[in-house]
């Protein structure tokens, strides 16, 4: 590691999804206990840090991005005890936690917004959120998830709801607000916690006149890097509260970081969140989205190391999360086709085996980059989405709200598989998971992966080792006369996106292919190698 207080630069963050994790009760549902029993093969594949999607309570209507009290542990995953052990484990085996901030919206549920209901309107209590009167719904916005953004009240007037109706919009013009947040970053940072994932960080601040906006935004979508930013994105409001956020956490010890889910390109645009009084990190989901092909790769790359070099950060690589395609998935399809919302058993089907050998091949590659990089449970094992979940068991706002257009996220949610021959596939002790796993998953169980050559799991781990081993993390990206190949200190990453093998330099010694070589000793087609010459 570079600097020992900025572990971040180069960190390999892993996202656990409590919900889906590991079940320690056996109601089908992960928990904090289920997450702190399984730490320790976290620290063996040989991750940094682990980030946690919320598990504060809340009625779950976007699957736990509704929070109802920001101090507390939704009892479905346990309870304040049981954060502070999972923290406690994590530091004992040398593993930072970051937990997931949602300060764009609270739950319908949560007691500022029941007050607000309760209240008149103009009340000091509807002044925390985003009410508006009229006949009409104050203007064109419409919600993430589909449908209209605002919702009537029973005394007619509106509140904002970007995402679902139960997710009302906060108002960050309020100085409580402020206040609020402020005192619940210190509730975490006081138990220990090294950090935040701040959840949708371009869309606290709205344009002052809310003016009308027809486009409509979709998840990680939605800003024209040509156009002006959208009224309710990327507004330039939104600084000054990271800095605020960034001088509190600096009075902590360790290296306190956040990290910004901001669905803002281009790319300079971006850096502006990661700016040295601002945030730490800012997901790169431009690389998430660049086509399979090494010219839009290559630029995407060089565009995110400069802008984020312009402002003194490094670059956070990321493939897959909750909330997209898995990548062993999204690879499957033509290459060039657009990111779907969702995939259902009537429509067209990834290619699983060439979508699992791209994304060890995309994986490898984004390891081999300078920065850092979060990693989704499950890509360790190569799962593939659920592409095939039977409509019923569908739980993502997004199915009901888009009037059944968007079959959502849930396939990338599944419970993931430990042991292939155990209930639930060793998710828990009952054969129970909140949504069906697959019948082919016994395959992908990490019992069938662990000491096994060639497997995903092992190309992960040797993956991550070499990277540490070869300072890969805090090195940079020197571009090699043809081909894609690029040589990141002492290690030459090649990536074969042709038809045709590629030779490697006359010498090269290869540390780790993500599938074997060819007899002639070439890199094969959709494979990725990292080789010292
Ligand atoms: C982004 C989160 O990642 C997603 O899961 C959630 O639905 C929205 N923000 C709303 O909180």
């Amino acid at each position: 590691m570079l600097h020992t207080d900025e572990w971040w630069r180069d960190a390999v963050i892993y996202q656990v999804y409590p919900r889906s994790f590991a079940d320690s009760d056996g109601d089908g549902m992960g928990d904090l206990p289920g997450i702190t029993g399984r730490l320790p093969q976290l620290k063996e594949l040989g991750v940094d840090a682990v980030w946690l999607s919320p598990f504060y309570p809340s009625p779950q209507h976007d699957a736990g991005y509704d929070v109802a009290d920001y101090r507390g542990v939704d009892p479905r995953f346990g309870d304040l005890g049981d954060a502070d052990k999972l923290i406690a484990e994590a530091h004992n085996l040398g593993l930072k936690i970051i937990v997931d901030l949602v300060p764009n919206h609270t739950s319908s549920e949560h007691a500022w917004f029941r007050a607000a209901l309760a209240a008149a309107p103009g009340s000091p209590e509807r002044e925390r959120y985003i009410f508006r009167d009229g006949e009409q719904p104050p203007n064109s916005w419409t919600s993430v998830f589909g449908g209209d953004a605002w919702e009537r009240t029973p005394d007619g007037q509106w509140y904002l709801h970007l995402f679902d109706v139960s997710q009302p919009d906060l108002n960050w013009g309020n100085p409580e607000v402020r206040e609020e947040f402020l005192d619940v970053l210190r509730f975490w940072l006081d138990r220990g916690v090294d950090g935040f994932r701040v959840d949708v960080a371009h869309g606290l601040i709205k344009e002052e006149n809310l003016a009308d906006w027809t486009t409509t935004s979709t998840i990680l979508g939605g800003v024209d890097p040509a156009g002006p930013p959208p009224p309710m994105w990327d507004q330039e409001g939104v600084h000054e509260i990271y800095q605020s956020w960034r001088s509190l956490l600096d009075q902590y010890e360790g290296g306190r970081i956040l990290v910004a889910e901001a669905w803002v390109a281009p790319a300079a645009r971006l850096a502006r969140y990661v700016r040295p009084d601002e945030m730490h990190q800012a997901f790169n989901f431009p690389y998430l989205d660049a086509p399979w092909k090494p010219a839009e790769l290559r630029t995407v790359i060089d565009e995110s190391l400069e802008a984020n070099n312009a402002v003194g950060a490094t670059t956070t690589w990321v493939l897959s999360n909750h909330d997209v395609v898995r990548h062993a998935s999204r690879l499957g399809f033509p290459v060039g086709s657009p990111r779907v919302p969702g995939i259902g058993a009537e429509d067209p089907q990834p290619d699983a085996a060439l979508g699992l050998r791209r994304a060890r091949a995309a994986t490898l590659l984004m390891l081999g980059l300078p920065g850092s990089a979060y990693l989704y449970q499950g890509e360790e094992l190569g799962l593939p989405e659920h592409t095939t979940m039977p409509d019923e068991f569908r739980e993502d706002p997004a199915w009901e709200r888009s009037g059944h257009k968007e079959r959502g996220r849930d396939g990338c949610r599944v419970p993931l598989p430990w042991e292939a021959d155990a209930p639930s596939y060793g998710f828990g002790p009952a054969d129970a998971s909140w949504l069906p796993q697959p019948a082919s998953w016994a395959e992908f169980a990490l019992d069938r992966q662990q000491g096994v050559a060639g497997s995903t799991w092992e190309l992960y781990r040797s993956a991550l080792g070499l990277r540490r081993e070869h300072g890969l993390g805090h090195g940079s990206v020197r571009w090699a006369d043809a081909g894609f190949a690029f040589r990141n200190g002492g290690v030459l990453v090649v990536t074969n996106f042709g038809a045709e093998p590629v030779e490697l330099p006359a010498g090269a010694r290869v540390l780790l292919s993500s599938e074997p070589l060819d007899g002639d000793g070439r890199v094969p087609t959709d494979v990725t190698v990292w080789a010292v010459v």
